[in-house]
């Protein structure tokens, strides 16, 4: 039975855990260029701290992980928290969402240990794009690592497109294509306002409209197709006589927060009931007493909000409460 209601009646079967808040890019809508000052290893939670809030949440109905980070392959032996987290009751979905660099190195043994699915985020297909958005360089890397990922045996693999205004709306099509021609999962999604300054946010925020404006002027048919394996909050279509298929994820422009089934674990352990706001309980100290992570799954619950207000953000509109300042890279997305 799932005990994980809130106060709307929705249903929380999914919880998000970062390992780590460091990453191996520097992404332009995700860290600071400079990096930032990263949490102590000694305030990271261990793998045995986060199987344990794991294993009382799934005893309350939580069912589906997605590891992330920062970036979560940087965190060592990866694979060893996997396996741990495969092992207990009523786990039955483990993702990972990657900025795929490491993943050519690990894809086999996250495979070995119990990994269902990889989400790779890759938001441009040019070698010199990639470097601006991503600060570092790499993209040789991530394609090499989602061709790993394919032979390791994930299927499907999920590509994270965030389309910037300006900087990468060119290509949408060329990722259309490519979810015409090859077995992928390619997914556009509407760049957030998390722990941002608003110009910068504003100035390359588009709205996922475009996406489908594209397909017109290509001609493409397409299709809505439902039952992909994961149930994130992508809409998902089929360009007609695509291998794979396409997904639109617009939580600004048309935010699904109504169907939100999912909670947040920081890597320093805090339970994090909305990925916008600024509200978070510390569920660190409760691990040992069962009852108290409980009790702080329950209130986690009670504090979580409607929705988001990121449209009235765009819209210069007062807000109802304090957005989180953390960035992105220090809640996983
Ligand atoms: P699947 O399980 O494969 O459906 O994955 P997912 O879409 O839930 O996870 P992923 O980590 O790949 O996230 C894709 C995009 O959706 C990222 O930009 C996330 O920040 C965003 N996202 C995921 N969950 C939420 C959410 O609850 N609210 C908002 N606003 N965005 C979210
Ligand atoms: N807006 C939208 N998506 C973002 N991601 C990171 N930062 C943002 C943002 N500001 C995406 C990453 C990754 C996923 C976890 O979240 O590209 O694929
Ligand atoms: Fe859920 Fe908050 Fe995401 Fe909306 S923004 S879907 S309420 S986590």
């Amino acid at each position: 039975m799932n005990q994980l209601t809130d106060r709307f009646g929705r249903n929380h079967h999914y919880l998000r855990i970062s390992v780590t808040d460091q990453c191996n890019l520097r992404c332009m809508y995700c860290m600071p260029e400079e990096g930032m000052e990263f949490l102590e290893p000694g305030h990271v939670m261990s793998f045995g701290e986060i199987a344990e809030v794991v294993r009382v949440g799934a005893s309350m109905g939580i069912r589906k992980l997605r590891i992330t980070g920062g970036e979560p392959l940087i965190r060592k032996d990866l694979e060893q928290l996997i396996a741990m987290l495969a092992a207990i009751p009523g786990i039955d979905d483990i993702a990972l969402t990657t900025n795929g660099l490491l993943l050519g190195k690990k894809a086999a043994a996250l495979k070995a240990a119990g990994l269902n699915r990889v989400n790779v985020s890759l938001d441009t297909l040019d070698p010199a794009r990639f470097l601006m958005i991503s600060r570092r360089g790499g993209l040789q890397k991530v394609m090499e690592g989602i061709a790993a990922a394919a032979e390791a045996g994930f299927h499907p693999i999920k590509i994270n497109c965030v389309l910037l205004k300006g900087i990468n709306e060119d290509e949408i099509s060329r990722f259309l294509d490519m979810s015409v021609k090859e077995q992928l999962h390619v997914r556009f999604i509407e760049y957030m306002p998390i722990g941002h300054a608003d110009d910068n946010w504003k100035s390359h925020y588009l709205p996922l409209g475009r996406v489908l404006e594209i397909c017109a002027e290509h001609g493409y048919g397409y299709e809505r197709v439902s039952g992909l394996t994961g149930n994130g909050p992508s809409e998902d279509y089929r360009i007609t006589g695509a291998k794979g298929t396409f997904g639109l994820i617009h939580p600004v422009s048309n935010h699904f927060c109504e169907n939100c089934n999912r909670l947040r674990l920081t890597a320093e352990g805090n339970l994090k009931p909305c990925l916008y706001w600024v509200d978070e309980l510390n569920v660190r100290p409760a691990v040992g007493d069962d009852e108290a992570i409980r009790q702080l799954y329950l209130r986690a619950l009670d504090i979580k909000p409607l929705n988001h207000e990121m449209a009235a953000k765009l819209a210069d509109e007062a807000q109802s409460h304090l957005p989180t300042d953390r960035r992105m890279s220090q809640i996983g997305g």
